[in-house]
């Protein structure tokens, strides 16, 4: 076995342990005071000073010199209420690590531990950066890194990685280029004018509006990218209405806009607003008007050629070919994209799916679970990713 996995199997129970403590104290996007103050305390104990950014997260140093390479964590839970039966399920109702940030957390925490030990030869800086708001638009990578956490030093690369209930413990995903869409939420109010049901030609219907403005938008996106591009639109609410018998004055949508290409997606942004006002001041709608806000989110996560080969090389070296897998871009979105968008990047899945099993609930869902076997495996790539680097 690699002596970096088996020094951070060696810590095994410590791992398990710090993940229960942050999975049985799970705090929403941006209110992750506890959890800020439990990782500045694990990190205290191991002699690493740090400092809060973004009001709940962290950020330290291990070693120094003019050569930085960063290694990044999310901290943030869901607002689902947990039903995985575990023991040491959420104490918080309604709140849960339904995406494994508890795992990301406990797994830099123990990279930093071993690090801490190595800190003597390192030949530069590893800056951890213990992220919150990862769920929340508008992601709290965006808000760290005005605050500055690219800066002094700055990080000539950054790693990240991502539980995958998809592939089995002890095997690692890779994908170079883009990984993961921009994410979009889209907003409309269509607002007609109500009126009684039996006399629609004295009101102004939004019902039907919001009917005719979704089938264009649907078309608007399907006809309007190259096929081999990506980009979806799918509209997730609408709400309008109160009685079999009466026109609406309002109706109110929203969806998701997502898209692996830049381009594409600032088009799409303004076609659809464009699109959404025809349709509403369209002479069927005598006087219908729409009230279009979009709320930007994450841009694509985009994974440095350079640095994905070189995570890729590091990762066969450390777990054997038989555990390093390509991985297929998915339109999920991920805040890591606003670092790769400063600075060289990899993003790579760690498989926690327990070898027994053959599926689990996916990510998000209130029974998720992740094999703990897996943690030693996340932390010791981790690890190497950056002692490789610095020592590159
Ligand atoms: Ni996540």
């Amino acid at each position: 076995m690699h002596p970096t996995l088996s020094s951070a199997k060696a810590h095994h129970d410590l791992l398990v342990s710090l993940r229960r403590t942050i999975h049985q104290n799970p705090e929403l996007s941006f209110q992750e005071h506890k959890t800020c103050k439990f990782i500045q305390a694990r990190l205290s104990e191991m002699g690493i000073a740090s400092r809060v950014l973004a009001n709940t997260g962290v950020v330290a140093h291990i070693g120094s010199g003019e050569r930085c390479v960063a290694l990044r964590a999310d901290i943030d839970a869901l607002p689902i209420h947990e039903e995985s039966g575990v023991a040491f399920a959420s104490q918080n109702p309604g709140v849960m690590h339904a995406c494994g940030h508890d795992a990301h957390t406990a797994m830099l925490l123990g990279a930093a531990k071993i690090l801490k030990e190595h800190e003597d030869s390192l030949s530069g800086v590893i800056k951890l950066i213990f992220q919150p708001g990862e769920e929340l638009s508008p992601g709290g990578a965006s808000i760290m890194i005005r605050e500055g956490v690219l800066d002094e030093p700055r990080p000539e690369v950054i790693f990240g990685q991502h539980v995958n209930p998809d592939a089995p413990t002890g095997n690692v995903g890779f994908v170079s280029g883009t990984m993961m869409a921009s994410t979009d939420e889209l907003n409309w109010v269509l607002h007609g004018k109500s009126g009684h049901a039996a006399q629609p030609h004295r009101a102004s219907d939004p019902i039907l509006m919001a009917a005719h403005l979704i089938t264009q938008l649907q078309a608007l996106v399907s006809r309007n990218i190259n096929p081999l591009e990506s980009g979806v639109l799918s509209i997730t609410t609408i709400h309008g209405g109160s009685a079999t018998n009466i026109i609406p004055d309002t109706v109110e949508l929203s969806g998701t806009l997502r898209s692996m290409n830049q381009e594409w997606r600032e088009w799409a942004v303004l076609a659809i607003g464009e699109q959404s006002r025809l349709v509403a001041s369209s002479p069927l709608f005598k006087g219908g008007r729409c009230e279009f806000t979009p709320v930007r989110g994450y841009p694509p996560l985009v994974n440095n050629d350079e640095t994905t080969t070189f995570a890729r090389e590091t990762a066969l070296t450390l777990l054997g070919k038989e555990h390093v897998e390509p991985f297929e871009p998915k339109m999920w979105g991920e805040d890591f994209a606003f670092y790769t968008h400063h600075i060289p990047g990899t993003f790579w899945m760690l498989g926690v799916r327990p070898p027994e099993l053959t599926e689990t609930p996916g990510l998000h869902n209130s029974k998720f679970i992740i094999d703990e076997n897996a943690l030693h495996i996340g932390t010791a790539m981790m690890v190497t990713m950056a002692l490789a680097r610095l020592s590159s």
